[in-house]
């Protein structure tokens, strides 16, 4: 069995399979070519591969291959009728790559739709390790450019206040946010939509923030569910009223298979202190504040700094390669049976939750998207988007 790891996109960093994961490839039976220079930019070289017992190869040699495993979406050009591609194709925002795969016969398993809540799942769950990373990076960037200190110093030249920080959604990158910012010495409050989540806040050192006949807005999935307009605002106004006079904000609030939510407003920026950084951790999928500028960190009349700085995650390379590799291994190794990787029907990560599971999600299949020309049937939410 080939597996094929191409380079990277340019603006990407990382690298889908890096050196320390080849022991447990072969170990499956898999003969591992990478693309020269593939890892470079995360700090794994060619030589660290050939050490490892890899094929440094062209382009060409890698696409080749029957299994290709990425990052980004490699394209289908030079790529086999039946070959299978194993990447983060954010199918609901990329339909035309699902298209583009079943056009051509190639298999697309898309590592961003592991059902997560399965056990065997969670090391297999790329959304987890790569986000939990982003959630780090954001408050070191906040850190980086607020013009204070975060924690309380007591010093003969007089005594500094704690920061305070706001994160807004508290997912698995909002939780890492609270406890670091927490570790740094800020004071942290939090928002979500979803019930559950203020005992997370709290267990990690945040304080709830409380919103007036909050429902609960939790998926059977444990995703968000979209918000009614009024309720919306009502969380906006709440949120950004306890954040106007936070020097940090960090926003990370994502709806499932939708565009980024708008959780900071222009006119709650106008709010803000002068100096105060705002870190829109979805920049890159339309922002979470509306005057986010994707890739950029541009500094608002009234003195706020917006910090849209892309791919977080690729900020830290050199581990977020290495645990995505991890998870990508543990999934391309468990789909092998007597020496060939088998796409079955009968496996759950690959095609969603069962039905009379806890975790089933009416028109949601897992990891497998389409294969030979076809979407895969429980696909039902995804085939919508794609007519
Ligand atoms: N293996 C597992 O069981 C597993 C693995 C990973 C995540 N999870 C759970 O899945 C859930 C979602 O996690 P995620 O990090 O992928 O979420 P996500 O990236 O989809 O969204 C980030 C957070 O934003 C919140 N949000 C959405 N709209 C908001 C708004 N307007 N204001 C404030 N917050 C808003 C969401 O509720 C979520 O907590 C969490 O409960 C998480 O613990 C479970």
């Amino acid at each position: 069995m080939k597996l094929g790891v191409p380079m990277e996109p340019e603006g990407e960093t990382r690298v889908g399979i890096t050196p320390m994961s080849l022991k447990k490839l072969h170990k499956a039976g898999f003969e591992v070519i990478i693309e020269s220079g593939a890892g470079k930019a995360a700090n794994y070289h060619d030589a660290d591969y050939q050490e490892a017992g890899a094929t440094v190869g062209t382009r060409e040699e890698v696409l080749a291959c029957e299994n290709i495993v990425c990052i980004r979406f490699p394209g289908t050009e030079g790529i086999s009728e039946g070959a299978n591609i194993a990447c983060v194709a954010d199918p609901f925002r990329n339909p035309h790559y699902v298209k583009a795969c079943m056009t051509s016969g190639i298999t697309l398993l898309s590592m961003d739709m592991i059902p997560r809540r399965l056990s065997r799942a969670q090391s297999m769950d790329v959304n987890s390790s790569q986000d939990n990373l982003a959630g780090y990076k954001a408050v070191l960037l906040g850190a980086a450019h607020v013009p204070k200190g975060i924690p309380m110093m007591t010093t003969s030249a007089g005594t500094i206040r704690p920061a305070k920080v706001v994160i807004m959604g508290s997912g698995v990158a909002g939780l890492q946010a609270i406890a670091t910012a927490k570790r740094l010495g800020a004071v942290v409050y939090a928002s979500d939509v979803r019930k559950s989540a203020a005992e997370q806040i709290e267990s990690v050192g945040g304080r709830f923030i409380e919103v007036d006949g909050m429902d609960d807005f939790e998926d059977e999935s444990g995703y968000a569910k979209p918000l009614t307009p009024e309720f919306i605002q009502k969380v906006n106004d709440t949120v950004c009223g306890v954040a106007a006079d936070a020097d940090i904000i960090v926003t990370t609030a994502r709806i499932f298979g939708r565009p980024a939510p708008i959780t900071v407003p222009s006119t709650a920026v106008q709010n803000f202190k002068a100096g105060s950084v705002v870190v829109d951790m979805n920049a890159d999928v339309g922002g979470n504040c509306e005057d986010t500028v994707a890739g950029e960190i541009i500094t608002t009349e009234n003195g706020v700094i917006i910090v849209g700085t892309s791919n977080l995650p690729g900020t830290l390379a050199t581990t977020s390669s290495m645990l995505y590799s991890n998870n990508l291994t543990t999934f391309i190794t468990s789909l092998v049976k007597e020496g060939a990787v088998v796409i079955s029907d009968d496996d759950d990560i690959l095609v969603g939750a069962p039905e009379d599971s806890d975790f089933y999600v009416k028109g949601m299949g897992g990891v497998l998207i389409c294969k030979d020309g076809a979407m895969h049937p429980k696909q039902t939410r995804l085939g919508g988007v794609l007519e």
